[in-house]
């Protein structure tokens, strides 16, 4: 009785009337807030700690601007991040006998020079104490007050170029597909194979940089670079994504299609290529100890976001390999990367970077801003300190 094809049709209609009236409502929207985090906060409890999953937070900042070290402190804890302060070096305090030697001749100005030595020093530190990694922050970073959740989800799309893929080899999901018949895969978040669980960080285990705050970076295509992988980690539905409108190109970026690529609200996790800016990244150990090595001892040419955008993109690891370390294989640095960005940088009332003044479409100098944050932490600093809710908070990229 119960196999008849007309009882069959009736279950499976009782089925799908199920799934339509029990599918999640859409992430958009406040009302959906709440369930966004929930979704998220338990996967990777690790990642919601005060230090984001990474062993330190360092903030690089000018002890002379005691504004932006007030602003970023109370950020911080309002967002539960402990943050350690690294005092920035003024670019007349950097000795000519200190630098790489290539440097000669570059024109550096004094302020890449003071930016270049303030990275080093964390570099440095980092190498020092053996950090196992750590988030590298500019003093004027902005990100969303639902950070964490947000990171839970990058790290879990990172394991793709990150973590192992069991059984199959050595390599991650990302190198397998290198040579598939779709190197040029976009995958979506949901659908993400099963990675080996990491043990040095809950980002993974191996990469270089973790690329999180930046003003512009490309989409990864085959065949713009061999061996390097297309691989585009689509997350649908996410809340916390401006509408396509409010993603307009910043003017340093030297393309920022991801609006009119992908369907409104997705984020994007990709190989870092043609990266700028350097408001946030992450660096592991032996990413740390790669780029002291390059950029303390070998190499000063231009500014550090620049040095760093080539050395994500496999300029040096040619380089070294041609010359002393012929037999080395090439290996190209795994510098991961998202867009649009978690943490962007905050443009306030008049105050403009020390290293260059910013300029362009996106900075109006009337209205503080920071370009792709929506629940922007400075700009609701004083709701915040006054006790109010996730639901009381401005959303400054409305949809
Ligand atoms: C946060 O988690 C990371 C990764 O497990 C760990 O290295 C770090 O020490 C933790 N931070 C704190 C403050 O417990
Ligand atoms: C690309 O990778 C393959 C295998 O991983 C290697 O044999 C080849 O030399 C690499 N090509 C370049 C241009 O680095
Ligand atoms: C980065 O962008 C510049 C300018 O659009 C382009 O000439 C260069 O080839 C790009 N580099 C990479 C690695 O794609």
């Amino acid at each position: 009785m119960l196999f008849r094809p007309r009882n069959v049709l009736a279950f499976i209609s009782i089925f799908v009337v199920c799934i339509l009236f029990f599918k999640p409502p859409p992430l958009h929207g406040a009302s959906s807030t709440f369930e966004y985090l929930e979704t998220f906060a338990k996967k990777f409890p690790e990642i919601s700690n005060a230090t984001l999953g990474f062993q330190q937070v360092f903030v690089i900042n000018l002890p002379e601007r005691s504004d932006r070290r007030d602003a970023g402190t109370l950020a911080a804890a309002l967002s539960e991040i402990d943050a350690t302060w690294i005092d920035g070096v003024a670019g007349q305090h950097v000795l000519e006998k200190v630098l790489p030697e290539d440097s000669a001749g570059k024109g550096i100005s004094k302020g890449n020079k003071g930016s270049w030595r303030a990275h080093m020093n964390v570099l440095q530190r980092i190498v020092q104490h053996n950090i196992g990694s750590a988030l590298i922050l500019e003093d004027d970073a902005d990100w969303d007050v639902r950070l964490k959740s947000q990171l839970q989800v990058f790290a879990q799309a990172a394991r793709a170029f990150t973590q192992r893929v069991p059984g199959k080899s050595q390599q991650s999901f990302a190198e397998e597909l290198l040579s598939s018949r779709f190197p040029d895969r976009e995958q979506d978040f949901n659908r993400l194979p099963y990675t080996v669980p990491p043990r040095l960080s809950p980002y993974g285990d191996s990469w270089d940089v973790l690329w999180l705050g930046h003003c512009g970076t490309e989409i990864p295509r085959v065949p713009k670079k061999v061996n390097m992988s297309a691989l585009k980690v689509l997350v649908p539905d996410d809340p916390t994504v401006p509408a396509p409108r409010h993603l307009k190109a910043h003017p340093f970026a030297l393309q920022d299609a991801i609006g009119e690529l992908y369907p409104p609200h997705t984020r994007v996790v990709h190989l870092s290529m043609n990266t700028t800016c350097t408001q946030a990244y992450a660096v592991s150990q032996r990413g740390a100890r790669k780029l002291l090595w390059q950029f303390g001892l070998q190499t000063f040419t231009t500014g550090w976001d620049l040095m760093l955008r080539d050395w994500c993109d496999g300029s040096y690891t040619q380089a070294s390999t041609d010359s002393t370390n012929g037999n080395l294989p090439t290996k190209l640095p795994v510098c991961v990367t998202v867009q649009p960005p978690l943490f962007s940088q905050h443009y306030g009332k008049g105050a403009a970077s020390d290293i260059t003044a910013p300029g362009g479409g996106f900075i109006s100098k009337k209205k503080e801003m920071t370009p792709y944050i929506r629940l922007s932490v400075r700009l609701n600093m004083e709701r915040m300190v006054n006790g109010a809710g996730l639901e009381d908070l401005v959303d400054q990229w409305e949809d």
